[in-house]
């Protein structure tokens, strides 16, 4: 009885001590799951470290607080085939992602050798959710997402309705492909890149051509860098689909041109500018 006593006594005194030790060690697994559970849906494996790389236009180079914000980045930017981390600050994990949309990873291009390489290149991410792109995939049809132009031109005119109800702003062909598919009305479309780097993957604008076929006469010589590319609707058959009311709300669709990424603001931001001006 006594001993009973004894050691119910006991354990009645140590269960607060128990209690708070579970406590804190529930918050601290809070805490940890907390952070680090910041809805990051992709993974990457490291290709390679390098020295340096040519980095790519300014559209495609954004400060990000981690390396799965940049995995994140590409996934959200199709066609992006590789990437590459330049870590700015290694207590922090923020750094420099640089995209290079529509290429695959040269290694030639690379310089290695050099003691402290920064550069950390990245395959392909592989992603829990299906592509969560800042440009809306037409549902069914995967293959805006590899966009091949047809052709590269310049003054190719615009469609019938000069622009009425058949132009639209894009955050780049990928999207613009998009845009034409829902359209159901969209034989081959014409991006006009308005960007620095005279991107197809970056802002333009997306011209629709409802009827007829890409007509390579009507297209002029260009004097310097191809302004247009077209590309045909790679799934002209979800038209029967789509068709019903969604021509009036796709050609009204206009898409953020800006590049989202993470901003970040203060020494890093200017040492990312100072970066992007060195490369240039
Ligand atoms: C890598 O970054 C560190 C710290 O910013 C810098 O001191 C070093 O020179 C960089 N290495 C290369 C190869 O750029
Ligand atoms: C890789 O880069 C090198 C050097 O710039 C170039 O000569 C070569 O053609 C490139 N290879 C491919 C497959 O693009
Ligand atoms: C497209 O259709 C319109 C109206 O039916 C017509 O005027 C125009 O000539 C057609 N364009 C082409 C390229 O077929």
């Amino acid at each position: 009885m006594k001993i009973t006593l004894f050691w119910a006594s006991i354990a009645l005194s140590a269960l607060p001590r128990a209690l708070a030790a579970t406590e804190s060690t529930a918050t601290t697994a809070t805490a940890t799951t907390t952070s680090t559970s910041t809805a990051h849906s992709c993974t990457a494996s490291l290709v390679t470290k390098l020295c340096d790389y040519p980095s790519p236009g300014d559209a495609f180079a954004v400060a990000e607080d981690s390396r799965a914000s940049c995995w994140d980045y590409c996934n959200a930017h199709p066609p992006c085939d590789f990437l590459i981390f330049d870590a700015g600050n290694p207590y922090l994990g923020t750094g420099s992602c640089w995209l290079y949309p529509g290429q695959t990873f040269n290694e030639s291009k690379g310089t290695t050798g050099c003691s402290n390489p920064n550069l950390s290149v990245y395959d392909k991410p592989v992603c829990a959710s299906p592509t969560t792109t800042a440009t809306t995939t037409a549902s069914a049809c995967t293959a805006t997402e590899t966009p091949t132009a047809v052709a590269s031109v310049c003054g190719y005119p615009t469609p019938d309705d000069n622009c009425f109800s058949t132009c639209s702003a894009s955050s780049g062909a990928v999207d613009c492909l998009s845009q034409c598919v829902k359209a159901g009305l969209c034989n081959y479309v014409v991006f006009n890149p308005h960007n620095d780097d005279n991107s197809q993957y970056a802002s333009g604008t997306c011209w629709m051509y409802p009827n007829g076929t890409y007509n390579a006469a009507d297209a002029t010589t260009c004097t310097g860098d191809a302004e247009q590319y077209v590309y045909k609707n790679p799934c002209p058959n979800l038209d029967l689909m789509t068709s019903s009311g969604a021509t009036a709300a796709a050609t009204t669709t206009s898409k953020n041109s800006a590049p989202t990424g993470l901003s970040l603001s203060g020494p890093l931001a200017i040492g990312v500018a100072l970066l992007i001006g060195q490369a240039l």
